[in-house]
């Protein structure tokens, strides 16, 4: 049974690998799961598990009120519902869309659904398929809001946070993008980094540790940071942006020392720059986020 204590019926369309990973978890919880595949051989895999397999689109849609979409992108869902059976077998039902993609790929969805009477909540995946259904596993979650009162027991199977951002399909998309790209940036960061490491012939464990040092200060630092933006307080005596203008050439010069391109802390470098040349050079670093978002970049 699942955790909420009720079991819905619900078919997972796209068994890569989330979409197995959801399906797996929701048969798991006690959920009466339909699953279909473009390739067939994945949904049977899933019926040994528990899940019941379906040839056709169409009789997984039938199969259940309740469909979450795990596909590659937006794009082949709008073409699959678009297809006049499967468009048929949705009207009135709840449809949960997730895939990575923008405001823009969301609303091609839910421009499709909305007529057909569906209610959309569109659901990101902040976690990797081995961490589904953990207590720190996040699901951000926009849209169809009775949806979400209606599903909220299924969704926390999945997740144990489940971030209701309210009404507009597209919220979900936003944040997601948010999140991944501050992610993605700081891990492609750490590349970086390492490289400079292990090029300069240093010991790449000690990078590790010094660097999980600093990175345990992130989560206060950037709460400090929120609260500057949240203000707008951009004075400070900690971290000038002089300080980060003048810091990075020297930093770019043993990167190219040792012959590598150091292409994220260039990107620093021109952000800082920018900032000196705008006379921002006594401000507080954070200055940064208010050009950017002012488009003053
Ligand atoms: N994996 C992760 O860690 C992760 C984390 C967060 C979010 N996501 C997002 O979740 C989504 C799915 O990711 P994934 O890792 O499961 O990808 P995946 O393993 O590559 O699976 C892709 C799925 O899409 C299906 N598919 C592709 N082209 C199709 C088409 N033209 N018609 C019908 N089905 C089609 C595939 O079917 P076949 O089996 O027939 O090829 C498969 O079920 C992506 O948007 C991804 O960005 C993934």
């Amino acid at each position: 049974m699942s955790s909420a204590g009720t079991a819905d019926r619900i078919s997972v369309i796209g068994l890569g690998l989330m979409g197995a990973s959801l399906a797996r978890t929701l048969v798991r919880a006690g959920h009466d799961v339909t699953v279909w595949n473009r390739t067939h051989s994945k949904a049977e895999e899933l019926a040994t598990e528990g899940a019941t397999a379906v040839d056709s689109l169409v009789d997984a849609l039938e199969a259940s009120p309740v469909s979450l979409w795990c596909l590659l992108d937006y794009q082949m869902m709008a073409q699959l519902m678009g297809d006049p059976s499967n468009s048929k077998a949705l009207r009135g039902t709840t449809v949960i869309p997730s895939a990575t993609g923008g405001p823009a790929d969301v609303r091609l969805v839910a421009d499709i659904l909305e007529p057909l009477g569906a209610a959309v909540l569109d659901a990101k995946i902040m976690f990797f398929p081995a961490q589904t259904g953990e207590s720190t596993a996040e699901l951000l979650l926009s849209g169809d809001q009775q949806a979400f009162a209606q599903h909220k027991g299924l969704l926390s199977d999945l997740a144990g946070v489940c971030r209701n951002l309210g009404d507009d399909v597209a919220a979900a998309s936003v944040l997601y993008t948010a999140v991944w790209s501050y992610d993605f940036a700081s891990r492609f960061a750490y590349m970086e980094a390492a490289a400079l490491v292990t090029a300069s012939g240093l010991d790449l464990e000690d990078f590790t540790k010094s660097a999980a040092l600093r990175t345990a200060q992130f989560p206060e630092q950037n709460a400090e940071l929120s609260d500057r933006f949240t203000r707008n307080h951009f004075d400070g005596d900690q971290a000038s942006v002089d300080i980060y203008a003048e810091g990075v050439p020297p930093m770019m010069g043993a990167f190219s020392a040792v012959g590598l391109k150091a292409l994220l802390l260039e990107g620093v470098g021109r952000y800082s720059d920018a900032a000196e040349h705008a006379g921002y050079g006594q401000k507080d670093v954070s200055v940064i986020y208010d050009m950017i978002r002012s488009r003053k970049l």
